[in-house]
């Protein structure tokens, strides 16, 4: 039987902050299994506890997962002393659950980003091992050509030596292309195409798996996944 107590639950949920909940749970605001909470300290099956807040249900999920248009100009870490991060784009409640961005897009980078406190979850969809596709938009300062898409299905060696798995490499016809990786290197897409006398002048990261990004998010937005998008994660 999960069981916690009740202020962390409530911490959890992004109800407020151990004061607050303490003052919600003495004020009588707070129910479990339909009477009035006895203490903060109080212990509670997470599988089974109805557990209220003014006669609204709190669903309390362990893990979180949303999916964030990350814009540019924003780190992809929780907190850094100087420059802004994705977490600090999400709401007082998202930011006490723990939640880290899966894997980092660089600062300049946009897209699709994942944002979870569930770390197993993070590992999967990031390994190699996985075998989960991330594709990418690029746009370089000359287009990309044939011998490039041979070079990427061969698997790069990069110029300090490291070696890159097999990937896809798809010219579009505006002169832009759509990268597919299954590793996520530092840098790894814009040293890709820089091996190949490409420079990476925009990247997008558009899917991940067969989660896609949602557009009509706008940079910055963020939303909860919903569950068949949560599965399509791992979806090779
Ligand atoms: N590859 C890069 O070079 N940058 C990113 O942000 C993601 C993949």
């Amino acid at each position: 039987m999960p069981t916690m107590r009740l202020d962390k639950l409530l911490s959890e949920c992004g109800v407020g902050s151990r004061k607050e909940i303490k003052q919600l749970i003495k004020s009588g605001r707070v129910s479990v299994d339909g009477s009035a909470a006895a203490s903060p300290e109080q212990k509670l099956d997470t599988d089974k506890a109805d557990v209220c807040l003014d006669g609204k249900k709190i669903a309390y999920a362990k893990y979180r997962y949303y999916m964030m248009n990350k814009p540019a100009g924003v780190l992809s870490a929780t907190d850094d002393g100087k420059q802004k991060t994705v977490l600090d784009l999400t709401t007082p409640e998202m930011k006490k659950m723990g939640l880290f961005p899966v894997g980092r897009l660089d600062k300049d980078t946009t897209g699709l980003l994942i944002l979870t406190n569930d770390g197993d979850f993070a590992h999967r969809v990031i390994s190699p091992k996985s075998e989960i596709v991330k594709v990418y938009h690029a746009r370089t300062e000359t287009p990309v050509n044939d011998a490039d898409i041979a070079a990427f299905a061969d698997g790069l060696t990069l110029g300090d030596g490291t070696k890159c798995l097999p990937a896809g490499l798809k010219p579009l016809p505006d002169g832009s292309c759509l990268v597919e990786v299954m590793e996520g290197k530092y840098h790894q897409v814009k040293r890709m195409l820089a091996s190949r006398g490409k420079p990476v002048t925009e990247l997008k990261r558009l899917s991940i798996g067969g989660l896609k990004l949602d557009e009509s998010l706008s940079p910055g937005s963020f939303r909860a996944l919903e569950q068949n998008e949560l599965c399509s994660v791992m979806r090779k």
